[in-house]
């Protein structure tokens, strides 16, 4: 017999499940020309110059992905269920209270993040640098579950959360690195620059 609570997950797998694979879709026609658009000139990206990022499309459950830096800079916009999810494996975390310096002082709070639906973090493992993949779903094949959504890295299994705060007993050492950012409008955000 099916309870509600297994009916509620499993409307909540494939409601995610269906808004990432929109999503995808989505990004990949909005997202390209737009990154185009913001794409700095050759002589400013040797300098490391900031980029300015529009993620007035990037639907809820989305991420896009914008380098700055020779690295890739996450923009994840989270839905409320996403972030109901964040205070639920603080136990499992390595440092669930961003301790270490692994962001700007700004972003020092359970989100990670200075606006909570929008996560901004250079995606790359503290481990030894690999780019780790998003999985959003609840509880998919191949990570280890309890599994609320996150980030799976492929080299050497370590797992991060929606806040890209990394578990306990996997390789990677710290919490994901939040660049300097700040917002120039409510959904324009600059990145490598900050207040
Ligand atoms: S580089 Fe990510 S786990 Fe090793």
């Amino acid at each position: 017999m099916v309870n509600d609570k297994e009916v509620d997950r499993g409307k909540r797998r494939f409601l995610l499940a269906a808004t990432t694979a929109m999503g995808g879709v989505a990004a990949v026609g909005v997202a390209i020309p737009f990154v185009a658009s913001m794409w700095p000139s050759a002589r400013a990206k040797a300098a490391g110059a900031p980029v300015v990022v529009d993620v007035s499309k990037v639907e809820p459950g989305m991420q896009i992905t914008v380098p700055w830096r020779g690295k890739p800079v996450w923009f994840l916009h989270r839905t409320p269920e996403m972030l109901s999810t964040l205070q639920l494996h603080n136990g499992r975390l390595r440092d669930p209270d961003s301790n270490d310096p692994q962001q700007p002082p700004y972003c020092k709070n359970p989100t990670r993040s200075i606006k909570p639906e929008y996560m901004v973090v250079v995606g790359i493992c503290t481990h030894l640098g690999c780019v780790p993949s998003f999985v959003p779903q609840i509880n998919p094949p191949g990570v280890p579950h309890p599994w609320e959504g996150g980030y799976h890295c492929p080299c050497h299994g370590s797992l991060y959360d929606l806040a890209a705060r990394v578990f306990k007993d996997v390789p990677a050492p710290l919490n994901m690195v939040v660049p300097p950012h700040k917002y120039l409008s409510d959904k324009v955000i600059k990145v490598g620059e900050d207040a």
